[in-house]
């Protein structure tokens, strides 16, 4: 599946992801963690984890990416990328799915280490801001 975007777009994801990792702080765990993700305006948004001496703190990535989405302006997640410290694809945690469908929906395509798939799949019957309105 290459979901309309270009493999020179996903290997500058990619590369946004693993320079994000190369930032991450993550001296409990030392689990870096590096996401990447193209805003459907062009813009290129990510993040790294950030870890606490107070464990259960831990910032994700994807917690870094949102907040750089909304700082920046705002916008949809089109395509998502995460790594790990190996610079491979890595999949989003439970709750970090949650936090990309808030900005990307079901439509959003993720690389993961299976390919590329919707967040539709890895999240199937999500709960979303849809649902505050009915
Ligand atoms: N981590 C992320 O940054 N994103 C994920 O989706 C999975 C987990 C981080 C959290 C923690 O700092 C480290 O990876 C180990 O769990």
């Amino acid at each position: 599946m290459t979901s309309g975007l270009a493999e020179a777009d996903w290997e500058r994801l990619r590369e946004t992801a693993r320079e994000a990792m190369g930032r991450a702080y993550a001296p409990y765990s030392g689990f870096p963690v590096g996401a990447a993700a193209l805003v459907e305006d062009g813009r290129v948004v990510s993040g790294c984890n950030v870890e606490n001496a107070s464990f259960g703190l831990a910032l994700c990535a994807e917690c870094g990416l949102v907040s750089q989405l909304q700082a920046t302006g705002g916008g949809r997640l089109t395509h998502f990328v995460c790594v790990d410290g190996s610079g491979g694809p890595l999949v989003p945690c439970g709750r970090c799915r949650q936090l990309l469908y808030e900005f990307g929906g079901p439509e959003l395509v993720l690389e993961t280490p299976a390919g590329r798939v919707t967040l539709a799949e890895m999240l199937p019957q999500a709960f979303g801001p849809e649902h505050l309105t009915k």
